[in-house]
């Protein structure tokens, strides 16, 4: 077969524009501890002298960062000032925390990720896996600040209302799990929307339960929720109105006993929520730039931390509907509806009866 030559070289290309994007990703890194973004975002646009000045860095090497954001598009350059400033949509990604486009989380998961190469090389070679406490911190941290943005947008306000009867019960007073709920993320918001109810966060990283507990400590909301190192299916039984899931199925080894767990846990009208990327069924369908964030993420962590635990399921991250909906089958959920979808994401129901 011959090389097209055009193909090739547009094909290069391509491939040349993301090496350039997975070495910015590492400089957003910087930026993002540094506080870079937050002084051009604060004190506008600035020569690297003043960037520097503001925030006690050296001249010469924020002299290089600024250029290559400008070069990202991430930062725009003035020439006749020689100032870079963030527009309000860069400020929105790179420079607003709480906001609902920050994107800062995503590239911190990217590198903390990547730092696990050569132990997935051996995990590749010889089929084991890699535990989600055997990564750098800033997986767990990245990946809390990445799903953040999604929750703040759509959680309490778009999901749990589109679930059966469960806002009106979260309302006047009950008792939810969020299980494999990382930092905390989740079960905070629904705690500071639905005051009348008790919120208690399962997760099986101590390092994840600490940095949750410390949060809601600081944050006024302990005496709503609380937060256990506990696998998800040691989930003690305690009739709970709702147990969730968010985007954490796809990384435990067993979803299939999990559920079956939850189930036997649950009060006998209470409901199960599981938040998971959304996907269509076939690789096909999930050959688009989410998918590939989301394959990429799956492989790099969420399938290793479901092989290396029991069972070993390795659901993937983008495991799609209608596996989904075999997983609950499975567990003996004879109730399961699909209740919301976003871009991102998929919210199933599903209820004892
Ligand atoms: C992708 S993170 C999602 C965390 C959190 N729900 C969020 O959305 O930010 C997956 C979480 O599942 C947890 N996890 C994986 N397997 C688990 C298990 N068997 N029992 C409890 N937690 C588990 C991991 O420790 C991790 O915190």
């Amino acid at each position: 077969m011959r090389v097209d030559r055009a193909k090739l070289e547009a094909f290069v290309e391509r491939a040349f524009g993301d090496v350039g994007a997975a070495m910015t990703a590492s400089l957003v890194v910087l930026g993002d501890r540094l506080g870079l973004y937050r002084a051009l975002a604060s004190n506008g646009p600035s020569t690297s002298v003043e960037l520097a000045g503001a925030t006690g860095t050296s001249e010469r090497h924020v002299r290089e960062w600024l250029r290559a954001q400008a070069a990202a598009l991430y930062v725009d350059y003035d020439d006749a000032s020689g100032r870079y400033g963030l527009s309000p949509e860069q400020a929105a990604v790179f420079a607003e925390e709480s906001g609902t486009a920050c994107m800062l989380g995503g590239f911190q998961l990217a590198v903390a990720a990547g730092r696990a190469v050569d132990r997935l090389e051996d995990s590749f070679r010889s089929g084991s896996g890699l535990a989600w406490h055997e990564h750098d911190e800033g997986v767990p941290e990245g990946t809390a600040r990445f799903f953040r943005p999604a929750y703040v947008t759509h959680l309490a306000g778009t999901w749990i209302p589109a679930l059966r009867g469960v806002a009106d019960r979260l309302r006047l007073g009950a008792l939810v799990a969020d299980v494999g709920c990382g930092r905390g993320v989740s079960t905070m918001l629904m705690a500071r929307a639905f005051p009348a109810s008790v919120f208690v966060g399962f997760d099986d990283h101590a390092d994840s339960i600490d940095a949750a507990t410390r949060e809601a400590e600081t944050s006024g909301l302990a005496g709503r929720c609380r937060f256990e190192t506990r696998g998800a299916k040691d989930l003690p039984a305690a009739d709970w109105d709702l147990v969730a899931f968010l985007d954490c199925l796809h990384d435990m080894g067993d979803p299939v006993g999990t559920l079956r767990r939850a189930r036997r846990a649950l009060a006998d009208d209470g409901t199960v929520m599981v938040v998971e990327p959304r996907a269509g069924d076939s690789v096909e369908d999930n050959l688009t730039p989410i998918g590939r964030v989301y394959y990429a993420a799956s492989t790099l962590v969420c399938t290793p931390a479901s092989l290396a635990q029991d069972v070993g399921a390795a659901l993937g991250a983008q495991a799609g509907e209608a596996r989904l909906r075999e997983v609950l089958a499975s567990a003996g959920f004879a109730h399961v509806r699909k209740a919301a979808e976003t871009r991102h994401h998929m919210v199933l129901e599903a209820r004892k009866t």
